[in-house]
C-alpha cells in the first residue's frame, strides 16, 4: 500500500428509479465506506465518490409506468438516496449524479475521443422494435425466455435468475417489456466497442497480474475471458441520456453502461480541481466497490475503455460483494421484499450503527448470505450489547466506583500475568484489524475488534476488582491491583474507540465524549498504545451505547416484510393484489380440513375471449369455456397481461365461487394464478389434453 501516493475509491452509482435497501448497503456501501474510514484515520490522502446513475432502462420504464419524465423520477429519488446514505454514516466526499451538465460534457468527450481515434465499429443491424410504443427494444425493454434456465422473465441483457448475459436475440418468445407486444425487427445505426482488441491486454492485466483479486471476482473474469469477448455496443435509440456527439446522431444516447462508470471521473472533477491527480497519476490507488453484478462492467468494460482512450489509472482491485438475501429469499423490489433503508431510520432512530454493525458481521464477502431480522436482534443484544457495550459500560461503572472517576495509575512492579497477557492482547489486536482491512476482509477484521473487547471482559471477570475492593482497608496495597485493572480497561476501551471507529462512527464518537478527548485520537497510529488516557484525569458518567432491541420489534418487522407494508416506493411498485398474495408465499394461512377444501370447485377452462374492463386499470374481462358452459370472469390481471396473449390459455378455475360484480360486470368464478421468483403473475395451467370442464383435484 505505501507505494501509492494517494486513495481513488468508488462505489456503485445507484440507478436512481427508487430508493435503496439494505442489501445496496452491504454489497458495497458499507464495505466501502469502512476501508475509507480506514485510511482517512491513517491520514492518507483519500477521495470517496458516490452519485446517482440517472440514465439507463429502469429509469425510463419507471417514468413511463408512472406517466412522468425520467428527470421527475430522478430527482425523487435522488435526493431521497442521498439522505439515506447520509443517515447511515457513508460519508462519501461528493455525491453527484449523471444527469450534472459535467457528466454530460465529461461523458460525451470521452466517447468523441475514442471516435477520433477511431476506436468504434460503426454498425447498422436489425433490432427488435415495439411498434406501439416506438422504442427500440435493447436491455431492459425486451423480456422473453432464458435459453439456458428457461427463466420466461429474463431480460434482453440478462437472465437474473442463472446470471447470464445474454442479448436481445438469445430470448425464445422475446416481448416488450412496455407494451407485451411481440417485437418486430427494425434497422438501426449503432457504434461498437471492440471489446476483443483489448482481450490480449485484459488477459494478462487480470489473470496473470492480479491473481490477489478476490475469487468471486477473479473467478467471474476468467469465464468471462475464456469465452472469449466480442464488440459491444456503446450506443442507444433513447432520448433519455448522453447525446451521441456526432452530427448523425439524432434520437441515439450513450449506452447507460458506457456512462455510469465516466460518472465516477465527473464527480471528482466536481468534487476537486485536482481531479487529474487522482485519475492520471500512476501511483494513485483506484478500488471500485460494486455488487457481483456489475463485475463486468468494472473489471472488463470499463478497464478497456479507460486503456482505450488512455491517460487513465486503472482499477488496483475491486472487491465486489455477493448479494444479500432477506430471511431467506432473495430480495424482490416488485414483490416488496426488501428492507428499505429509509423505512429502517424511521423505525429504529439511533440504532444506524447497529445496521451496519450487523451488515458487515454478515456480509456476503464470499457467497450470497441471509440477513434475518432475529439474527440483527441477537447481534445487537449479544455482540454489541452484551460484548463490546457491556464491557465498556462496567469499565466506567467501575472506574467511578472505585477509582473516583479518574484514570488510575499504573503500577508497574504489580503486574501479574493476566495484565501481561492483556497488554499483548491490546497490542496484537491493532495489526490483526489492519491485516484484514488492507485485504478487504471487513468480517474478519469486525470480528476481531469484537474478540478485544471480549477480551477484555473476560480479563475484568478474572481480575475480580469489586472482590479485591472488599480487602483494600486491611490491605491498602491492594488497591494496587484495582488500578491496574481499571487502568489497563481504560486504555482497552481507547483502543476499541479506535479500532471500531471505521465501523461504528457514532459509536466510537460517543465513547470519545465519555472519555473526554478529542477527535485526533482516533488516528489509527494511536492503536495498540497504552497511554491514551491520562492517568488522574477525569471522565463522564458512561452512556449506553446500545440499547436492547425487543421480540415485539422484532416481530413487527418481521410482520411487515410479510404483508409487504413497507414503504411502496419500489422499483416496480408492486399493486396491492400481489403484494397480498407475496405475502401468502411465505405466511401460510390457518390449517383447514379436508372437508373445507372438498368444499372447492376447481375446474379445467380455456379462455375463449378477452377484453380490458373500461376505466379500470387492472381488470380483464375473460370468457371461459367450461365444457359444460361458458362464463364471465373478471380478473384483476390486467397490469401483467395483454388480453389479446391470453386466448387460448388452459387455466384452472374456481368453478362455485359465489358471483361477484365487478365495475358492473357479473364475475362467475375465479382463475387461479401463481407468482414467479420475480413476483410476476403466471396462469396454473391445465394440460392440452384436458378437456375443458374437467375436474381439478
Ligand atoms: O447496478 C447498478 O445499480 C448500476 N447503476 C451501477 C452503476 S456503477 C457505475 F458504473 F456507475
Ligand atoms: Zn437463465
Amino acid at each position: 500500500m505505501s507505494e501509492f501516493k494517494r486513495v481513488l475509491v468508488t462505489a456503485a452509482l445507484p440507478y436512481a428509479n427508487g430508493p435503496i435497501h439494505i442489501g445496496h448497503l452491504a454489497g458495497c456501501y458499507i464495505p466501502a465506506d469502512i476501508y475509507v474510514r480506514f485510511l482517512r484515520a491513517q491520514r492518507k490522502d483519500v477521495k470517496f465518490i458516490g452519485g446517482s446513475d440517472e440514465h439507463g432502462v429502469p429509469i425510463t420504464i419507471r417514468a413511463m409506468k408512472e406517466g412522468v419524465s425520467p428527470q421527475q423520477i430522478v430527482d425523487r429519488y435522488h435526493g431521497q438516496i442521498k439522505h439515506s446514505f447520509e443517515q447511515m454514516g457513508i460519508s462519501f466526499d461528493v455525491y453527484s449524479r449523471t444527469s450534472s451538465p459535467v457528466h454530460h460534457e465529461t461523458a460525451a468527450a470521452f466517447f468523441k475521443k475514442l471516435y477520433d481515434d477511431g476506436l468504434f465499429e460503426e454498425k447498422e443491424t436489425e433490432q427488435y422494435y415495439d411498434e406501439k410504443t416506438h422504442t427500440f427494444l435493447a436491455d431492459r425493454y425486451i423480456i422473453g425466455e432464458c435459453p439456458h434456465c428457461h427463466n420466461p422473465n429474463a431480460y434482453g441483457d440478462q437472465c437474473e435468475k442463472c446470471g447470464t448475459s445474454l442479448s436481445p436475440e438469445q430470448l425464445i418468445n422475446p416481448r416488450s417489456a412496455l407494451s407485451d407486444a411481440i417485437p418486430v425487427k427494425k434497422k438501426t445505426k449503432h457504434w461498437y466497442f471492440p471489446l476483443q482488441q483489448y482481450e490480449a491486454f485484459l488477459k494478462k492485466w487480470i489473470l496473470e497480474d492480479h491473481t490477489n483479486w478476490k475469487n468471486n471476482v477473479f473467478g467471474q473474469c476468467k469465464s468471462w475471458l475464456d469465452s472469449g469477448l466480442q464488440s459491444r455496443a456503446m450506443t442507444r435509440d433513447s432520448n433519455w441520456g448522453v447525446k451521441v456527439p456526432l452530427p448523425d446522431a439524432e434520437g441515439k444516447v450513450l449506452y447507460v453502461w458506457f456512462d455510469a462508470p465516466i460518472g465516477y471521473i465527473s464527480a471528482t472533477k466536481e468534487l476537486t480541481d485536482k481531479w487529474a491527480d487522482y485519475w492520471c497519476q500512476e501511483d494513485t490507488k483506484l478500488v471500485h466497490f460494486i455488487g457481483k453484478d456489475n463485475i463486468v462492467f468494472h473489471c472488463i468494460i470499463f478497464p478497456a475503455m479507460l486503456k482505450a482512450h488512455g491517460g487513465f489509472v486503472l482499477p488496483d482491485n475491486v472487491p465486489a460483494n455477493e448479494f444479500l438475501n432477506i430471511e431467506g429469499e432473495k430480495v424482490s423490489t416488485s414483490r416488496n421484499w426488501a428492507v428499505w433503508v429509509h423505512e429502517f431510520i424511521k423505525d429504529f432512530p439511533g440504532c444506524e450503527d447497529v445496521l451496519r454493525y450487523v451488515l458487515c458481521a454478515n456480509a456476503p464477502e464470499n457467497k450470497d448470505n441471509d440477513f434475518t431480522w432475529k439474527d440483527f436482534q441477537d447481534r445487537n443484544n449479544n455482540e454489541l450489547g452484551s460484548i463490546f457495550g457491556n464491557f465498556v459500560n462496567r469499565t466506567f461503572v467501575l472506574m467511578h466506583k472505585l477509582c473516583r472517576g479518574k484514570v488510575p495509575a499504573l503500577h508497574a512492579g504489580k503486574l501479574d500475568a493476566k495484565d501481561e497477557a492483556i497488554i499483548a492482547d491490546i497490542q496484537a489486536a491493532k495489526n490483526k484489524v489492519q491485516a484484514a482491512l488492507e485485504n478487504y476482509r471487513f468480517r474478519d477484521a469486525l470480528y476481531d475488534v469484537i474478540d478485544l473487547s471480549r477480551k477484555g471482559n473476560k480479563y475484568m471477570q478474572d481480575k475480580e476488582p469489586w472482590i479485591i475492593a472488599k480487602q483494600v482497608s486491611a490491605d491498602p496495597e491492594a488497591q494496587k491491583s484495582i488500578d491496574n485493572c481499571l487502568h489497563l480497561c481504560l486504555q482497552l476501551t481507547a483502543n476499541l474507540a479506535i479500532l471500531i471507529n471505521p465501523f461504528l462512527p457514532s459509536t466510537a464518537k460517543k465513547m470519545l465524549h465519555m472519555m473526554k478527548v478529542v477527535d485526533k485520537m482516533l488516528d489509527w497510529e494511536n492503536a495498540g498504545k497504552l497511554n491514551l488516557l491520562s492517568v488522574g484525569y477525569s471522565l463522564r458518567a458512561p452512556e449506553i451505547l446500545f440499547r436492547k432491541i425487543e421480540d415485539a420489534e422484532i416481530e413487527a418487522q418481521i410482520q411487515k416484510l410479510k404483508s409487504g407494508s413497507a414503504a411502496v416506493a419500489t422499483t416496480d411498485a408492486p399493486t396491492p393484489e400481489i403484494v397480498s398474495k407475496a405475502a401468502d408465499n411465505s405466511s401460510l394461512k390457518p390449517e383447514i380440513t379436508f372437508d373445507d377444501f372438498a368444499k372447492l370447485d376447481l375446474r379445467s377452462g380455456k379462455v375463449i375471449a378477452a377484453s380490458k374492463v373500461e376505466k379500470a386499470d387492472k381488470l380483464l374481462q375473460l370468457q371461459v369455456d367450461l365444457g359444460f358452459e361458458e362464463r364471465t370472469i373478471v380478473s384483476g390481471i390486467a397490469q401483467h397481461f395483454d388480453p389479446e396473449t391470453i386466448v387460448g390459455k388452459r387455466v384452472v378455475v374456481v368453478a362455485n365461487l359465489a358471483p361477484r360484480k365487478m365495475r358492473g360486470i357479473q364475475s362467475n368464478g375465479m382463475i387461479l394464478m401463481a407468482e414467479d421468483a420475480e413476483g410476476k403473475l403466471v396462469f396454473i395451467q391445465s394440460e392440452e389434453a384436458v378437456a375443458a370442464g374437467s375436474k381439478v383435484s
